[in-house]
């Protein structure tokens, strides 16, 4: 499907939960959020439906996302129910934590790759920064993953200013032993605690401080294809196993070769990370429309997708964009 902007719309983000394991403190508020209703969350068919009509419209690729996914019952049928519907690309974005358990079971399930969400690897730093993370958890998803032969595996690491960004170098050389793909995120305005919009650092400042320790090589986008390469500007240090890569939603706007639609754990059909405005499929769905009346409610969205989040913008004044929702609910 192309959007009004002659974007190629081929990707799709389904958040199955919006509950957590984790409160990361950009993330989620200490005192939690207000979940939604347990009747109000979709049913694994209607997600699997509506990615079946996305399929028809051009969607090769899914990736699964929550809050964590990997604490919503019954994931790992999920996930291989989704194997069977011809996607090119599935893949699941998770904290980690119980990453060991399910590696197996998801990556036999045909997920292809995982995306780790890991912002400390000081283990106190880390029960601090998730309010009461265990990073050892983690590291061992990591290397369960490696092993079951999930391929990259890439870990997102948000900088928080003062929390973690003087361990920017102590990520970058993990890629030297281990062939993960590092990738550093700047922190964007959505939900989380009040006053984060000082915490933000640039990634331009992040790739000085590394470049300080070696220098970086330019890597070309993976997968081939443009579109499956996703945002991150992507550098290898000389003889690393893995990747860095930087996105930079903020410091350099990617929102041109955007390509994904994000469906929320409510059903809400959501065009842009950035800009509220959903279509909801859950209401129609369960009055009992159609496909084509499914279908229709699909293009709609995509033509709905606004040219950008703003982040031209953004230097300027972060926090006239903060959005709506909060991260969790959407799945980033
Ligand atoms: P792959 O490229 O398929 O590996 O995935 P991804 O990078 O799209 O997925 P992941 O869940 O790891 O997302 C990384 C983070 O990049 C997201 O959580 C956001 O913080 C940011 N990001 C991804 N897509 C967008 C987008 O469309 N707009 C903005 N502003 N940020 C995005
Ligand atoms: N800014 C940038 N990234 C965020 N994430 C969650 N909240 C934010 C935010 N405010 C990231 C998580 C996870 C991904 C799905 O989104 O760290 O890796
Ligand atoms: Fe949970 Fe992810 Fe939010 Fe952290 S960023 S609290 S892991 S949903």
């Amino acid at each position: 499907m192309l959007d009004k902007y002659k974007r190629e719309i081929n990707y799709l983000r389904v958040s199955i939960t919006d509950r957590c394991n984790l409160r990361c403190v950009y993330c989620m508020p200490k005192e939690g959020l207000s979940l939604i209703g347990h009747d109000d969350i979709l049913k694994y068919e209607e997600m699997l439906r509506i990615v079946r009509i996305a399929r028809k419209l051009g969607i090769v690729k899914v990736r699964v996302t929550g809050g964590e996914p990997l604490v919503r019952r019954g994931v790992a049928d999920f996930l291989a129910e989704l194997g069977t519907l011809g996607l090119e690309d599935i893949s699941l974005t998770t904290n980690g934590i119980l990453l060991e358990t399910f590696a197996e079971r998801i990556r036999s399930a045909g997920v292809g790759r995982v995306n780790v969400s890991l912002d400390s690897l000081d283990p106190q730093r880390y029960a601090r920064i998730t309010r009461g993370g265990d990073l050892a958890a983690v590291l061992r998803g990591l290397e369960q993953a490696e092993r079951v032969g999930f391929s990259p595996i890439k870990i997102n690491v948000v900088t928080v200013k003062d929390f973690n960004d003087d361990e920017t170098v102590s990520f970058a050389r993990l890629t030297l032993e281990k062939p993960y793909e590092v990738r550093f995120i700047e922190l964007m305005p959505i939900g989380g605690e009040k006053g984060s919009d000082d915490k933000y650092v640039s990634n331009d400042e992040l790739m000085e401080r590394i470049g300080r320790v070696g220098s970086l090589h330019p890597v070309e986008s993976a997968g081939g294809r443009q579109t499956f390469g996703g945002p991150a500007r992507r550098f290898r240090l000389v003889g690393a196993r893995g990747v860095i890569g930087f996105i930079s939603p903020i410091s350099h706007n990617f929102c041109h070769a955007c390509n994904r639609l994000r469906l929320t754990a409510d059903g809400g059909l959501r065009a842009c990370l950035m800009i509220d405005g959903e279509i909801d499929l859950k209401g129609p769905m369960r009055k009992g429309c159609s496909d084509e009346e499914l279908e229709q409610l699909i293009r709609q969205a995509v033509m709905s997708k606004p040219r950008g989040q703003c982040t031209d913008a953004a230097a300027e004044d972060r926090s006239r964009r903060k959005c709506a929702r909060e991260m969790s609910t959407i799945g980033g």
